[in-house]
């Protein structure tokens, strides 16, 4: 195990004084814990002090591989050292391999890359309405696209009209129409959104950011029966579950659900630039014609040979079986202190939502005291902490993870 930091070493000058240049400079649209990291390697980073931490976030799910992979910096060097960004004007001689590759690891036929989550999404929602007005015969503008409270799929214009959280959404009207919200997890709810101009329920199988919010069994399943019976297309939001977090590539899968579009993106990109991509079948991404929708990054070179290196690495499905087999170690080790201090555990693979006791601490000072203990993690709402550390953490480091987190409530209570 490596060793952890005691938490002993203030004063911390450089940290001051990157901390000053960030209050002055960067815009406040994060609340960072204080904290200014410098290197990194696998599970484990390394503050401009010269202290470590266990990063037990990586980075929203991009860092499924941890920090670093060299198998993945590989890829991308020797792609530096050959050709970094053509444009879509051009064919690349990484983007037709990539998608290939991802297409076999998704089941599906066809693939859109772009470059961030919210791209992708926004490509989804455009691919779906042409699809419900080319295939459906919809009459022009009147498709509507259902989705769930508490849903984090991204931050537009349009992605976050569909938001449920004031503080996504307020200033920012006026806002994009054609979605309906229905309550997570209620299958009556989602029969009852559709109609005939629904022309796809788009969801993330896990709410990441609610808190890794796991529905009902038999959910997913009932929505996706729904959605066939209505000739609606099921557009998975996998950018934060899928890639192996859950101890299966794909979240879907947990319940043998096939969506009809998996979104993609956080750890396609290895953690080293951002990748995304929209999946799916040749009828559904056949809409799209030249001149309909693109992006000057998205399918670059560069990103493509990081992208077709990640889906190489879960073709092996070996990480995906170490998640899978950490799964236990993390949930049992998390649901020891449900009762003292913690008030419920939700996990799957190697992602957990905690929701710690209110009244003992909010999710954010447990954060900065697992912080003061060498463990990087981050609250969601309230008093949820959201854990979801690099697929490639030892078990060691896992359980000396789970022994901070009792400290903190220990001396808490
Ligand atoms: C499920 C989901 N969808 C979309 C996004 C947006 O991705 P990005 O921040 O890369 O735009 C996120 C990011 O957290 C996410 O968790």
């Amino acid at each position: 195990m490596s060793t952890p930091p005691t938490g002993k070493h203030a004063p911390a000058p450089k940290t001051e004084e990157h901390l000053h240049l960030a209050d002055r400079y960067i815009a406040h649209n994060y609340y960072p814990l204080q904290v200014v990291l410098a290197e990194a390697e696998g599970a484990w980073v390394t503050d401009v002090d010269g202290r470590r931490y266990l990063d037990c976030l990586a980075g929203y799910s991009a860092l499924n591989f941890g920090h670093r992979h060299a198998g993945l910096l590989d890829a991308a060097r020797d792609q530096l050292e050959r050709v970094t960004l053509t444009s879509r004007a051009f064919h690349n001689d990484q983007l037709g391999p990539f998608c290939r590759d991802l297409a076999d690891l998704a089941g599906m036929e066809r693939v859109l890359p772009m470059n961030t989550g919210a791209e992708a999404v926004e490509t989804a929602i455009k691919v779906s309405r042409k699809w419900g007005y080319d295939l459906k015969g919809l009459p022009a503008d009147q498709a509507n696209i259902v989705v769930a409270a508490d849903n984090f799929h991204g931050r537009t214009t349009t992605i976050v009209s569909f938001s449920t959280d004031p503080l996504a959404r307020e200033g920012f009207g006026p806002f994009t129409p054609g979605f309906r919200i229905v309550p997570y997890g209620d299958p009556v709810a989602m029969r009852d959104a559709i109609d005939e101009e629904t022309v796809a329920v788009l969801l993330e199988p896990i709410q990441g950011e609610a808190g890794v919010i796991i529905p009902p069994a038999g959910y997913l399943p009932a929505v996706r029966e729904m959605c066939t019976e209505n000739g609606v297309l099921l557009i998975a939001d996998e950018i934060q579950s899928g890639l192996g977090r859950t101890g299966t590539t794909f979240a879907c899968e947990i319940e043998g659900v096939v969506p009809d579009m998996y979104v993609l993106g956080k750890a396609l990109g290895g953690g080293i630039v951002p990748v995304s991509a929209v999946v799916s079948s040749d009828e559904v991404l056949g809409v799209l014609h030249p001149g309909n929708h693109g992006s000057t990054f998205g399918g670059n070179p560069l990103g493509a040979a990081v992208g077709r290196a990640v889906v190489n690495l879960l073709q092996t499905g070996e990480l995906q079986e170490r998640a899978s087999d950490l799964a236990g170690v993390l949930d049992a080790g998390l649901r020891k202190f449900v009762g003292a201090g913690v008030v419920e555990v939700r996990s799957r693979g190697l992602w957990a939502g905690i929701d710690v006791e209110p009244t003992l601490m909010s999710g954010r000072e447990m954060s900065e005291r697992m912080l003061a203990k060498g463990v990087l993690v981050k609250d969601t709402h309230g008093s949820t902490i959201r854990l979801a550390p690099p697929l490639v953490i030892e078990q060691d480091d896992l359980e000396w993870m789970v022994e901070q987190l009792g400290a903190v409530l220990d001396e808490a209570r």
